[in-house]
């Protein structure tokens, strides 16, 4: 498949250019926080009261098992700790070309604070609890990259128009190998 993935920490933007990237290439766009949260007719954050983070990873994978079933081409933002999970990076792989909307602590903070939407963010210091999560995980989310976008003095539409940039080349140099 030749879907557009797209990762990154929690504020990265994941689902807003993802919504407007879709929309620019006609494509289907999938959330899986949205769509695991349809399937389960339960927000995220009552997932994780309920039955526990564990529960909602294997929600998560059990989703891109699903989505790699679709076979028309969408644009998918995935949470922020999905390509944790080693199974979860191989769906990645299957599913298209991943970009890693990255950003720097200072910019997350300031895009995440006085969210209450997000269950691993609650009741701890913003700050601290980010350098945390992102030391787990930047190296991670760098190595399942394809490509890197690094967001921090980029608005959206910047943003877009330089993934569907980069998808273009990528695309014509397949055409050409
Ligand atoms: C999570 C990120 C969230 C959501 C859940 C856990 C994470 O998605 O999947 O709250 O572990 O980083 P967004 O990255 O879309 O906020």
């Amino acid at each position: 498949m030749k879907d557009i993935i797209l990762i990154g920490f929690m504020g990265a933007g994941k689902t807003t250019v993802g919504k407007r990237l879709a929309e620019r290439f006609r494509w289907d766009f999938i959330d899986t926080d949205e769509y695991i949260e349809q399937k389960a007719g339960m927000a995220v954050s009552e997932i994780f009261d309920r039955y526990g983070e564990e529960n909602f990873r294997a929600r998560e994978t059990e989703a891109l098992q699903e989505i790699l079933q679709e076979r028309k081409e969408a644009v998918i933002s995935v949470g922020g700790g999905l390509p944790m999970r080693e199974k979860n990076r191989e769906y990645l792989k299957k599913l298209g070309r991943t970009i890693y909307l990255r950003a720097q602590v200072d910019t997350l903070v300031e895009r995440l604070s006085g969210d209450t939407a997000r269950p691993l963010l609650r009741g701890q210091d913003l700050r601290a609890r980010i350098t945390q999560l992102m030391e787990l995980r930047s190296d991670v989310y760098e190595s399942a990259a394809d490509v890197i976008l690094d967001t921090d003095t980029m608005h959206i539409g910047r943003i877009v128009r330089e993934i569907a940039e980069i998808t273009e080349d990528l695309r014509q140099a397949e055409k050409n190998s």
